[in-house]
């Protein structure tokens, strides 16, 4: 559903979770600001993390490390050398495509799904063989081969030019890719059709800067892409300070820099983001079985946060897919709008890391294990997530539409953790100075426990609305009888109930359903 990605983009603006950054001089591509609801969701976001990593266990410690380190900390790492996407530029177009994606983004793409449905669903060359046998052709010799689909594609551009006689309305994009005819394979524009060059390019994703004032002497230095290397640097650190055994983690949530070739889907890809990772070292006979315990951890992490199960799953990679450093590797992915996508990745980096930084540092970063008297480098499991990815996934799979007395609410229904505002103190009616000062006391001394906010800025029905779209839990109503019976009307968010609580246990009554 595509146009539940505008929905929350104009909800984020329009209730000030996210804006466009720098919006007033037209915005900067694809960087984004969180507004104060969202700041709310972000905190709460990552409290939740570091209290179930951190806080709630005794293997994990906590960590914050800069953001800009020594250069040779990039060359260890393999950033220098291998962090490069190969992507290619359409000459008609101008849009960027990164290689390896190329052939989804062509079968996705509009133009190619009509072509499809054109071709009466020949969307493999199974089908495409019977089908264009029942016109009398047999493509089987030269399509059996064919297994991409993007070269089906093309296949089915080649086969209209040599059967011009076949009955069918390629009009809208034979012309596009009419280049095919001459039995070479090309690879489509996956946004206009045209012709993508054959060589990629490759892109290094670090984001550079300088240290010190004057270019010319200055100090070239690069912003993290990751925040995993300030843990691994500081491992003999953690050794001599803490004294853990393994294993044991370090945990840490910051922001990552990443020139990406192809940022977008509002927070979801952007070149300034926020990530949450754990390096957890461990022996490397046990690696395969912690690995395996932390994609259950993390996966079971995010649904006890609020995350539907049918919108989360567990994707093992592929030998190909895996980072330079991976042994193996599984993401979490949540159903976007824009289809499946990587919430978090969690990978087993064996001893790569320690041993590139101990080979580049010439420092000992082995482990000492005291039983069998013996060094050795442990192996590392990493649970890594995006912040802005998962309030993406979270914003989306909070968004909801009731119908309520044949009027469209809109709600925003976040677990009690993550809700950005606790509660909402409304006076009923705002030309009447007791009970809008005794929403206001009220609302003050709720402040003091919980996130509470005051609004006395439209009609009760207005203000009801404004706090569904926030996904306020409760709204506390203060009207002329309270000031008699000193008792407001407490309404659920989700069951849109409403109960007369006395003001002398209201935080009480508060506090026991926030637990
Ligand atoms: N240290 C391992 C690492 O950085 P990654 O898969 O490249 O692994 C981990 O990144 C997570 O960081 C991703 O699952 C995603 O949630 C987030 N992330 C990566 N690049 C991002 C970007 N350009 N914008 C937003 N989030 C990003």
């Amino acid at each position: 559903d595509a146009s539940l990605m505008d929905k929350i983009v104009s909800l984020s603006k329009r209730r000030g979770f996210i804006f466009q950054s720098s919006e007033i001089y037209g915005g900067l591509a694809n960087t984004w600001d969180y507004g104060p609801f969202g700041v709310e969701l972000k905190n709460n976001l990552k409290r939740a993390w570091w209290t179930s990593n951190v806080h709630q266990r005794d293997d994990i410690y906590g960590m914050d490390a800069a953001i800009l380190m020594n250069p040779k900390t990039w060359e260890a790492s393999g950033h220098l050398q291998s962090f490069a996407d190969p992507f290619v530029k359409c000459p008609a177009c101008s849009n960027f495509f990164k290689f390896d994606k190329i052939w989804d983004e062509i079968w996705n793409s509009d133009w190619c799904r009509s072509l499809v449905e054109t071709m009466e669903g020949a969307k493999d060359t199974a089908v495409l063989i019977k089908w264009a046998k029942s016109k009398g052709k047999d493509l089987a010799p030269n399509l059996s081969l064919v297994k991409e689909p993007a070269v089906t594609i093309s296949w089915i551009a080649e086969l209209h030019h040599k059967f011009a006689g076949v009955n069918l309305d390629f009009k809208n994009f034979m012309g596009r890719i009419a280049a095919s005819a001459d039995g070479v394979s090309r690879i489509p524009c996956p946004s206009c059709g045209g012709i993508l060059p054959e060589n990629s390019m490759p892109a290094n994703l670090m984001l550079e800067t300088y240290f010190g004032p004057v270019r010319e002497t200055a100090q070239k230095v690069y912003f993290r892409p990751e925040t995993a290397q300030g843990m691994f640097v500081n491992f003999t650190n953690i050794l001599d300070s803490r004294h853990p055994k393994l294993p044991f983690g370090l945990a840490q949530i910051g922001k990552s820099f990443r020139n990406e070739i192809t940022p977008g889907n509002f927070i979801f890809r952007t070149r300034e983001f926020e990530q949450m990772e754990i390096e957890y070292f461990v022996r490397p006979e046990e690696s395969d079985a912690k690995l395996k315990e932390w994609i259950e951890a993390r996966y079971q992490w995010y649904i006890d946060l609020g995350i539907n199960k049918d919108n989360l799953r567990i994707r093992p990679h592929d030998k190909g897919e895996l980072a330079h450093y991976a042994k193996a590797c599984s993401d979490i992915e949540y159903e976007f709008p824009f289809g499946w996508s990587e919430l978090e990745g969690v990978a087993n980096r064996a001893d790569f890391d320690l041993k590139q930084h101990a080979s580049f540092s010439g420092k000992d970063m082995t482990y000492y294990d005291d039983a069998s008297k013996q060094r050795f480098y442990p192996y590392i499991i990493e649970p890594s997530g995006g912040v802005d990815r998962s309030i993406l996934a979270f914003l989306v799979d909070a968004y909801h539409e009731d119908i309520v007395r044949d009027e469209k609410r809109v709600v925003l229904r976040f677990s009690k953790a993550l809700a950005p505002v606790k509660v909402a103190v409304l006076p009923l009616l705002r030309n009447r100075p007791e009970i809008v000062g005794l929403a206001k006391e009220l609302s003050h001394d709720l402040k003091k426990d919980m996130v509470a906010v005051y609004d006395d800025t439209g009609a009760i029905g207005k203000l009801y609305r404004r706090q569904d779209e926030v996904g306020t839990l409760y709204c506390v109503t203060v009207d002329v009888q309270s000031l008699e019976d000193k008792k407001v009307t407490v309404r659920d968010r989700d069951t849109m109930q409403q109960e007369r609580v006395e003001i002398s246990q209201l935080k009480t009554y508060l506090l026991e359903r926030l637990k």
